[in-house]
């Protein structure tokens, strides 16, 4: 090929690329494979290679350029980005549409009704059409320039599809997961043993905080647009105007927005939007109601932190409004620190609450959730109820903003070790090895059905047993008696029996199980069976070198260096030693070659009648499935049982075949 014919070929790639970006993430009307998408994408990749001097900077290779960044910039927003006041009931709209009348001399004004997204804010400036820098909102002021974080997402386009683009045009939206990318990315997450996001907003804004765009790139993010900043040599007249205006941009908006005659049209569209608010593959938290004409935007004006043209009513789910008593913080099994609100108790969809979670400290944050303040619960898909806002009328006068590490004091509140933040999770972390408060989450880890499965040594068990300096590490637990344990709180003789009977039964488990249990940083359960599987002994495991580790199918450089790290350690090779004493000899999983399921990557949900979601996981297995937690599009089945939900529907949408309890039981004769 020469330089020519180069040329020739990656103009036509380069807007074969961003005309099915456009396709698929603007007009959601893909055309072509994503396997075809790949084939064009290698080849720009490889012919860019070969004349490295065609390159243009807004090649869709150009996404992920440029090195790790060691902060980010400020920028100063040229339009500030507001927030918007909330509402969570009709008639606080009603009063919303009196004051916009009133402020209007008695105009009765159009709306327009939009999904609010709970993602991250984001503002992108294009210039002559070229997207020139993308921010985030920070104080609405000045925000970071994450322009190298925001380009890595596809459905933001790099440039304009206008003949004629605005010579500037800075436009306002969101960044945000989709519920299926978040699903998996937690399962993969959960799977290397690194901590799971709280949910997708916390994901996408975990990500969007990364200073390497390369691990940004890895991320399943997306984003539309809803508004307009700055602009020159376009002009906008009204709201509907600009969202019908960006498709034609290229810039991807709602799915679903509407056009409201007036304030009874909205409350329609309120309720037509929270019935099929399902349907959308994003989370949104409400509905946007807006003043349709942009010359009344300016007329309406705004009060010191929100437009007086906009407002946005929330959603709400079972909820519960309760006092904050205090907040305390939890250590974890890898010495997070999370905290957790202390409630005065109240009845929550028929079970009294006492303790929420808060998440992290960016959520308390971001919510000013303060020490007595008044505050909703919700409980919503998850079983551990969260702390959603505050009443802000029923603040006391003295209370201060949360800060995590002022209220521990700057140390561990388990062990006074030292702390330090963790920047992508926005989370602290005790660094002292020996905190005890690790070492319970560690022994309750090890007992755990997913790893060494101790039945009857649980949270309580774990903790007793650290406290009273029973247990020192997890081969400790194989020294314990009836009769030691029996002197414990809410042990009987029975149980303590039980217990140790329990751990005596378990002294040769699958290797992975131990492996699982040992708790090494990026190893869960699903490295520990394929490590498992390729090494057969702990032996085996315990000599191999970083590099072997590496080589293993799905095992990661950091879970390689982890492993040997772990290894290295005279203090876990101690353990394993005592483990080893005490008659713990695991055998290795027989691989499941040649099962009738192997190859088929299997999904359970719903709930089971003749047998439990641990059997069914483990017959399966057993037969050489993979069974994982979320679908996509490699998922070969899914066995859905009585009330399946979300990820039913997703099988649905791939075409995943779909088996019902009976067709699990015919399957696994
Ligand atoms: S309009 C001046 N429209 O919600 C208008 N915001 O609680 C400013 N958001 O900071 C925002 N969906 O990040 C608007 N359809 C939508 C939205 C939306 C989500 C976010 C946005 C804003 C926050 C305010």
């Amino acid at each position: 090929m020469n330089q020519r014919e180069a040329n020739t070929r990656l103009a036509f790639l380069r807007r074969a690329i961003d005309r099915h970006d456009r396709l698929y993430y603007v007009e959601a009307r893909p055309e072509i494979s994503d396997r075809a998408y790949d084939e064009l994408y290698r080849e720009l990749r490889e012919i860019e290679a070969a004349f490295p001097d065609q390159v243009t900077p807004d090649s869709p290779t150009r996404r992920v350029a440029g090195q790790p960044l060691s902060s980010f910039a400020s920028v100063r927003h040229l339009q500030p980005m507001m927030s918007l006041d909330n509402t969570y009931n009709l008639d606080e709209l009603k009063e919303f549409d009196a004051r916009v009348r009133k402020l209007l001399d008695g105009e009765t004004p159009e709306y327009t009704l939009e999904p609010k997204i709970d993602g991250v804010s984001i503002s992108v400036r294009y210039e002559h059409g070229h997207l020139a820098q993308g921010a985030t909102r920070g104080d609405g002021v000045t925000g970071d320039d994450i322009t190298a974080n925001l380009k890595t997402i596809h459905a933001i386009p790099l440039k304009l599809s206008a003949a004629h683009p605005p010579a500037l045009l800075e436009v306002r939206g969101e960044a945000f997961m989709m519920i299926a990318g978040f699903q998996a990315l937690n399962e993969a997450r959960r799977e290397s043993g690194e901590e799971p996001f709280a949910n997708p907003r916390n994901a996408a804004a975990g990500s969007l905080k990364q200073l390497d765009a390369r691990v940004v790139a890895g991320r399943p993010l997306g984003a539309l647009f809803y508004a307009v900043g700055a602009v020159e040599g376009l002009t906008f007249e009204t709201q509907s105007g600009v969202l019908e205006s960006f498709p034609g941009l290229g810039l991807p908006t709602h799915r679903w927005w509407w056009r409201c005659r007036d304030v009874e049209q909205v409350f329609q569209r309120i309720e037509e939007l929270r019935t099929r608010e399902h349907e959308l593959p994003y989370e949104i938290d409400g509905a946007v109601v807006k003043v349709n004409r942009l010359d009344w935007w300016r007329r309406l004006g705004a009060t010191a932190h929100a437009p007086r043209f906009a407002i946005a009513y929330k959603y709400s789910h079972e909820q519960a409004s309760t006092v904050l008593r205090a907040i305390t913080v939890q250590v974890g099994r890898t010495g997070t620190l999370t905290p957790v609100a202390e409630l005065e108790p109240v009845l929550l969809a028929g079970s009294t609450i006492s303790r929420a979670t808060l998440h992290n400290e960016e959520e308390v944050r971001r919510k000013d959730i303060r020490v007595g303040d008044t505050v909703i619960i919700e409980k919503a898909g998850e079983v551990i109820p969260a702390v959603v806002g505050i009443v802000a009328e029923k603040r006391p006068s003295s209370t201060a903003p949360f800060d995590l590490h002022a209220h521990i004091g700057g140390c561990c509140p388990a062990c006074g070790g030292p702390v330090a933040r963790d920047p992508e999770f926005v989370a602290w972390r005790c660094e002292n090895l020996g905190c005890p408060a690790q070492l319970k989450r560690r022994i309750q880890y090890f007992a755990s059905r997913g790893a060494m499965d101790i039945e009857g040594l649980g949270e309580s068990l774990a903790d007793q047993l650290v406290e009273r300096g029973l247990v020192h590490d997890v081969a400790d637990l194989y020294a314990l008696t009836a009769e030691l344990l029996a002197g414990l709180e809410r042990m009987g003789e029975k149980s303590a029996a039980n217990v140790v009977a329990a751990l005596a039964a378990h002294k040769t488990p699958e290797l992975w199980r131990l492996l699982t249990g040992l708790g090494i940083l990026h190893v869960g359960e699903g490295a520990a069976r394929k490590l498992a599987a390729h090494f057969g002994s702990l032996d085996a495991l315990a000599a191999a070198t970083e590099a072997e580790f590496a080589e293993t199918p799905d095992i990661g450089p950091t879970i390689a260096c982890s492993l040997r790290e772990f290894f290295d350690n005279p203090g876990n090779r101690a353990v394993l030693d005592k483990l080893r004493a005490h008659g713990v000899a695991p055998r290795a999983e027989a691989p499941a070659r040649g099962g009738p399921l192997t190859g088929m990557t299997v999904v359970l949900t719903g709930t089971l009648t003749s047998l439990t979601r641990d059997a069914a996981k483990a017959a399966l297995r057993q037969r050489g499935a993979t069974v994982t937690d979320s679908v996509s599009r490699k998922t070969s089945l899914v066995i859905a049982g009585s009330d399946a939900g979300s990820k039913l529907e997703k099988a649905r949408e791939l075409g995943v075949k779909v088996l019902d309890e009976a067709g699990l039981n015919e399957l696994l004769k």
